[in-house]
């Protein structure tokens, strides 16, 4: 198992049980997603944790694959599907860069609190591209550290080095910008919401 993959696994029942950081925040990129969702929408979302968005968002579009890479993850998310009666989510077990629902593209594809993650973002912001229909949406928020103060990144690298947080991109919002649009995508919004929150909110449309 990859590093970064046991680091989730290991934190997943923690994760579903420790509230959300920012609740303001969180409840306004949802509004802003949920302007964006119609009901026949066949919507992807890749790292979806143990699925709180997506199970939030079930009721407003056809169908949601929630995918994450961490096993424990995605069973939590199974769990609270079952729990909750959504019948029109799917958990499964994958990452950004694996063919899911190759068989027909989707219609919106979503990545919450994940691209700063990733080690190659460039590649995994292509392959998405790859599985939306043309005219789809890629609707993300991500952390850019590169904007943060000093002493946040300092602390980052110190929890890093004994193990306490993942391998974290510290992208600047022009980067992320920038390397969203180079994968062939047009940003129709981009925004931080409040305008002190950490996550940079960004919809992308496939051209
Ligand atoms: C910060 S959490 C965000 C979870 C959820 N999207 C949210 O906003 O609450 C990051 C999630 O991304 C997953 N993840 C990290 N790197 C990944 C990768 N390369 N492929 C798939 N999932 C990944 C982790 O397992 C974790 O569930």
């Amino acid at each position: 198992m990859q590093s970064s993959e046991k680091f989730w696994d290991t934190r997943a029942e923690d994760y579903a049980q420790s509230p959300i950081k920012n609740l303001p925040a969180y409840h306004e990129a949802l509004a802003r997603t949920k302007s964006y969702l119609s009901a026949e929408d066949r919507v992807l979302e890749v790292g979806c944790g143990t699925g709180s968005t997506a199970l939030l968002l079930a009721g407003l579009v056809k169908h949601i694959t929630a995918t994450d890479f961490s096993s424990n993850m995605i069973a939590i998310g199974r769990r609270k599907a079952q729990e909750q009666g959504i019948t029109n989510v799917t958990f499964e077990q994958a990452t950004p860069f694996d063919d899911i629902g190759a068989q027909e593209p989707f219609d919106v594809v979503m990545a919450y609190n994940l691209l700063h993650l990733l080690e190659d973002m460039p590649k995994a912001l292509g392959h998405l591209h790859g599985l939306l229909k043309p005219g789809g949406l890629f609707i993300s928020k991500t952390v850019c550290l590169a904007e943060e103060s000093r002493l946040w990144r300092v602390l980052i690298f110190l929890m890093q080095r004994i193990g306490f947080a993942p391998f974290v991109n510290s992208l600047k919002v022009s980067e992320l910008e920038d390397g969203i649009a180079a994968q062939g995508f047009e940003i129709i919004e981009t925004g931080s919401y409040p305008s002190y929150s950490r996550g940079r909110y960004i919809v992308a449309r496939k051209i």
